[in-house]
């Protein structure tokens, strides 16, 4: 009897070590961005009508989605490759912590494993319509 509990205690060990060591690391949560005031200050270039988030909406298919995700979770298929989260836009966190400038400008400049869209997506109301689709996703 004692021998089968030393056994099935060695094999209950070695399977949560197995686990342990296949599951995958938790993403880094990204790093605050440095963004230059000026962009905390600018006016969205686009109206926020219906044909503006229509606009941004195929925008975001085309060129988010992949790694942001249908709904913007930060949970599409290109994901779970990245090293950093790459964010939740339906959270009221996320919605209130950049002004519509400062989602354009790291739209705009990217970095690290967040490409930039200064030439995949040359029309500047573009790239605020965006802005304007991001802002839908809210919760
Ligand atoms: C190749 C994958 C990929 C694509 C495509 C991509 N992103 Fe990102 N994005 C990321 C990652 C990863 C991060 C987090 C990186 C960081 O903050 O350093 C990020 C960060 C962001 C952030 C900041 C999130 C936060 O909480 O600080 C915004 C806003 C954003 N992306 C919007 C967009 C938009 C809009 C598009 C399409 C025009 C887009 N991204 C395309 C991977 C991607």
């Amino acid at each position: 009897m004692k021998t089968r509990i030393f056994l099935f205690s060695t094999m209950l060990i070695a399977a949560f070590a197995f686990f342990a060591f296949s599951v995958p690391q938790d993403q880094k949560k990204p790093a605050p961005w440095k963004i230059d005031a000026k962009f905390k200050a600018m006016k969205n270039a686009a109206p926020g009508d219906a044909e503006s988030i229509k606009l941004g909406k195929a925008l975001y298919a085309k060129h988010c989605k992949s790694c942001h995700g249908n709904l913007g979770l930060g949970d599409g298929p290109k994901a779970a490759n990245m090293e950093t989260f790459p964010g939740d836009f339906s959270d009221a966190k996320f919605q209130s912590a950049y002004a519509d400038g400062e989602l354009y400008f790291m739209i705009t400049a990217g970095r690290d494993e967040m490409p930039k869209f200064d030439s995949k997506i040359p029309d500047e109301e573009g790239r605020w319509a965006v802005v304007n689709y991001v802002r839908s996703l809210k919760k």
